[in-house]
């Protein structure tokens, strides 16, 4: 797929800007602070319905304006797609696919394909478990909706039983009860699509990651679990269960103990966990042998490649890193950010695109 046209008015520092991308690879460069991130960001927006940087959709309304709207033109291989994101400071966004609007947050996701690489990826590797499975979930729900509304339906039975934890006093286990077996039939679901999910990317990453270090490191990325995965059948039973022993510690600690919300993606290199002990270049390669990997994945699933954004990694990465990234991003169209043009052409690139982003504007040059 690729993105044909970007409206932006009063996103973040643009009163107003239209662009009309190229197929292959279009590189915004311009000095810090000019916004070329914003670009990126307002492309992740429409993909996935939120912004890659911030939870406070107000933020990206420009300072002082009631509202802000990013419009993309998205060539798919179902058609074109239009694709509208209205924000308003202080309350909620709505979303528009080929002008009619969504009701359901999901019904965005498949639309438009984006893979990103932002310095905040090291993230992944280096904070706590919930960003590894932020990416999983975000990963799966690209490529199976349905994934979006069990995982939603799951965080909403999870809040309803750490409410009923919290009233100690006056518990009603029969609604316990009832939350034990909503919380066993979708938590199974997320379990097993975790480890489908774990299983392809850590094999592909495992690839990309010995390539990349030129045979001298080998990653392992494995799901690791709250709850073992199982038979569809047995787990839910096993889930039911693990809640049901859990019962009498989580009331004494108002929360949850068990379930796929306490899951980690275990990342380890030449056996050492990466998360912990990685220095910064392993941790780098680590993230970028992920994302390739979801890359990889997303591409054969969909029979149609995603769009990359690449957004300030280029500098970080030494020349092999970036000749990898760029045979991935080959038949990908590619949004890349940088601040010296120079670095770009220095990997080898032929043909791109060149915007210059200054002065609230971005001219191609
Ligand atoms: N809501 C907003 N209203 C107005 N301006 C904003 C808003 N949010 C961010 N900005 C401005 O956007 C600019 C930052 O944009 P962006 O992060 O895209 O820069 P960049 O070109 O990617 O810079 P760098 O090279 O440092 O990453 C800053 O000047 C900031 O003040
Ligand atoms: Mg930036």
């Amino acid at each position: 797929m690729r993105v044909t046209g970007l409206r932006l008015v009063n996103f973040r520092n643009y009163p107003s800007l239209s662009l009309r991308p190229d197929a292959g690879l279009c590189v915004l460069t311009g000095e810090n602070a000019a916004g070329k991130t914003n670009v990126l960001e307002s492309l992740f927006l429409c993909s996935l319905g939120r912004s890659h940087r911030t939870v406070r959709d107000g933020e990206m309304v420009r300072a002082g304006e009631a509202f802000a709207s990013v419009a993309v033109d998205v060539d798919t291989r179902g058609g074109p797609r239009r694709i509208e994101c209205k924000l308003f400071p202080g309350d909620r966004k709505k979303t528009m696919i080929d002008g009619a609007p969504i009701t359901r947050s999901g019904e965005l996701l498949g639309c438009l394909n984006v893979v990103m690489f932002a310095p905040e990826d090291l993230a992944l590797v280096k904070d706590g478990p919930g960003e590894r499975r932020r990416f999983l979930d975000m990963a799966i729900s690209q490529l199976r909706p349905s994934y979006y509304y069990t995982l939603q339906q799951y965080n909403n039975a999870l809040k309803q039983r750490n409410a009923l934890l919290k009233d100690a006093e006056g518990l009603d286990y029969d609604a316990l009860a009832c939350w034990d077996e909503q919380l066993s039939v979708l938590g199974s679901a997320i379990i097993l699509a975790r480890a489908e999910l774990s299983e392809r990317l850590g094999m592909i990453a495992a690839e990309q990651h010995e390539t990349l270090s030129d045979g001298a490191e080998s990653l392992v990325a494995e799901y690791e679990p709250n709850v073992q995965p199982e038979a569809a059948n047995e787990l839910t039973k096993t889930l039911r269960l693990a809640l049901a022993d859990s019962a009498e510690r989580d009331i004494y600690r108002g929360s949850t103990s068990v379930g796929p919300h306490r899951d980690d993606l275990k990342l380890l290199i030449n056996r050492t966990d990466v998360r912990v002990y990685g220095s910064q270049g392993q941790q780098r390669t680590t993230v970028l042998s992920l994302k390739l990997a979801q890359l990889e994945i997303l591409r054969a699933e969909k029979d149609d490649s995603p769009v990359l954004l690449l957004d300030d990694v280029f500098s970080e990465l030494d020349r092999n890193r970036q000749k990898m990234l760029l045979i991935a991003a080959q038949d990908c169209q590619t949004f890349l950010t940088c601040t010296h043009l120079e670095e770009v052409a220095a990997a080898g690139v032929e043909q791109m695109q060149v915007y210059q982003v200054a002065d609230r504007r971005v001219i191609e040059v």
